[in-house]
């Protein structure tokens, strides 16, 4: 019985020593020292053995179980550590790599344009006005001088929606509902950037729907002199100091005079190229003094006040500044096109 406890030890040690992970150490320790294991079995003959003998026995099962439970605690540790070490190694995190980028996303070019032109009118005393995308027919034609039948409508093909209802085709209605706010009574100094919609077939120069940054200036003694003032500010800041600008008679209803602002050509410089069709200038805005009937029909005595009026194309701006070929590029959201106008990268 004593050798058989001994072999018995010895062989448990040598398994334990082998074991290569818990769970198979976990079979080990069940098999030797389980209520089934050959430890018992061998106990189970001790019945058989004197009185003298017995606790002699007993004392040797004793030890030998605790050797093999021992056993198996140490190698229980050592293989607990070694699947530690194992995973700190796996998981490891190497320091020198570099780290991954955050994509940021930036303003659309058309949006900084906009805020810079905004930005340059709040620093000359304007404020920012808003109105509706679906306009009345009045607010859009009839209260700026463009009554039904006029022929002057045909420049605007529009979008009806009812008789008396449209998308706005230019930001003026604007001018309209803005006079009509201050009920006869000046200073008005406002800015208006919106979205304006025309019945145009979309091409590299054309878009059905577009923005357009309206200006209105009415008060007492607002001459055609601060209008060209104003403007030539505006397109200096916004072109370059070496920009020149002039002014051409032209026609729209709601102002007399009309006129149509160009810059000098900064591709060729004034000698003539593609962009500016050979004749060193490029138009950039339409203007005018605001006509009387527009004034009277808003509330306002047009014998006390006077005022300008101008309406530019917030794309045209931006693909003259930027070298934009094609305004398409504003509304199909490449990705690729946007991402030259980061600030960041
Ligand atoms: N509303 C005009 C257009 O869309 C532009 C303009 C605005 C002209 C204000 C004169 C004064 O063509």
């Amino acid at each position: 019985m004593q050798e058989r406890l001994k072999e018995l030890q010895a062989e448990a040690l040598a398994k334990v020593e082998q074991a290569s992970d818990l769970k198979e150490l976990n079979e080990i320790r069940v098999s030797y020292l389980g209520k089934k294991g050959p430890i018992t079995e061998v106990l189970k003959g001790m019945g058989k053995l004197s009185s003298e003998e017995r606790p002699l026995m007993g004392a040797l099962a004793n030890e030998v179980r605790d050797a093999i439970s021992s056993a198996i605690e140490r190698k229980h540790n050592s293989l607990e550590e070694a699947a530690i070490q194992q995973k700190l190694a796996s998981e490891s995190i190497d320091v020198t790599l570099p780290g991954r980028p955050v994509k940021t996303g930036n303003h659309h070019p058309l949006t900084r344009i906009v805020e810079e032109i905004e930005d340059l009118f709040i620093g000359m005393g304007y404020a920012v006005a808003e109105g509706p995308e679906v306009e009345k027919d009045y607010y859009n034609f009839e209260a700026l001088n463009l009554p039904k039948g006029h022929p002057a409508r045909d420049m605007q093909d529009s979008f009806y929606i009812t008789e008396e209802v449209l998308l706005r085709t230019h930001t003026s209605p604007v001018q309209a509902r803005t006079l009509e706010k201050h009920q006869g009574k000046g200073p008005v100094k406002i800015i208006c950037p919106g979205k304006v919609y025309r019945r145009d077939n979309d091409d590299a120069t054309h878009s059905h729907q577009f923005m357009q940054i309206e200006g209105l200036v009415v008060d007492e003694n607002i001459r055609m002199s601060d209008l060209k003032g104003t403007l030539e500010v505006f397109a200096k800041k916004m072109f370059g100091e070496d920009r020149e600008i002039r002014l051409r008679p032209s026609f729209f209803p709601f102002t007399e005079p009309s006129v149509e602002m160009d810059i000098t050509c900064k591709i060729c410089g004034g000698k003539g190229c593609s962009v500016c069709k050979g004749t060193g200038w490029i138009e950039i805005l339409g203007a005018g003094m605001v006509h009387p009937n527009v004034l009277e029909m808003a509330g306002f005595d047009s014998k006390k006040y006077t005022g300008f009026a101008f309406g530019m194309g917030p794309e045209r701006i931006a693909m003259l500044k930027y070298g934009i070929d094609d305004i398409r590029h504003f509304y199909t959201n490449d990705i690729r096109f946007l991402k030259q106008f980061s600030v960041t990268e």
